[in-house]
């Protein structure tokens, strides 16, 4: 199976039955997390051809011909993706066990679903209900200068 894995073409072959999330983590990418393996909770979220999809629910082999980006392909040697930034200004995250799948689904959304967070994250769950947090994080708001002035 040949595909694009964070912007370098890729070819191996998936074992027969095995889902894309266990596949992409068999690969080294351990960004792409296992949580209720179910399609339920979204911390296995990747980005197929630029769109949010649960890779717990999706073959390994309907990658075929197509472009994975993984939270380890967000960014760049230069930085992080303004998404990336954007959740470490607001401090969007605790745990952390949703985070790459959060910030892989914002960074997918274009303005107007920004304006809807509960529409735009209802394939993201976040189990510390970190919701504030990360609604600053898509407004753009910098929560770490206002603690510091605090
Ligand atoms: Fe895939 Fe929960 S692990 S949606
Ligand atoms: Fe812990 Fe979201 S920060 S699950």
């Amino acid at each position: 199976m040949s595909f694009e894995i964070n912007g370098t073409p890729f070819s191996q072959e998936p074992r027969a039955g095995q889902c894309l999330r266990t596949f992409l983590r068999e690969l080294g990418h351990f960004g792409v997390k296992k949580g209720c393996d179910a399609g339920d909770c979204g911390a296995c979220t990747v980005l197929l051809d630029g769109e949010p999809v649960h890779s717990c629910l999706i073959p390994a082999f309907r990658a075929e011909g197509r472009a994975v980006t993984t939270i380890e392909g967000l960014g760049s040697d230069h930085g992080a993706h303004p998404m990336q930034q954007a959740f470490l200004d607001a401090q969007g995250f605790q745990c952390g066990f949703c985070t790459a799948g959060m910030i892989l689904t914002c960074a997918s959304l274009n303005q107007a679903q920004r304006t809807d967070l509960g529409s735009a994250l209802k394939g993201n769950i976040c189990r510390c209900t970190g919701y504030r947090a990360i609604e600053d994080a898509l407004l753009g708001k910098n929560n770490v200068e206002e603690s510091v002035e605090a």
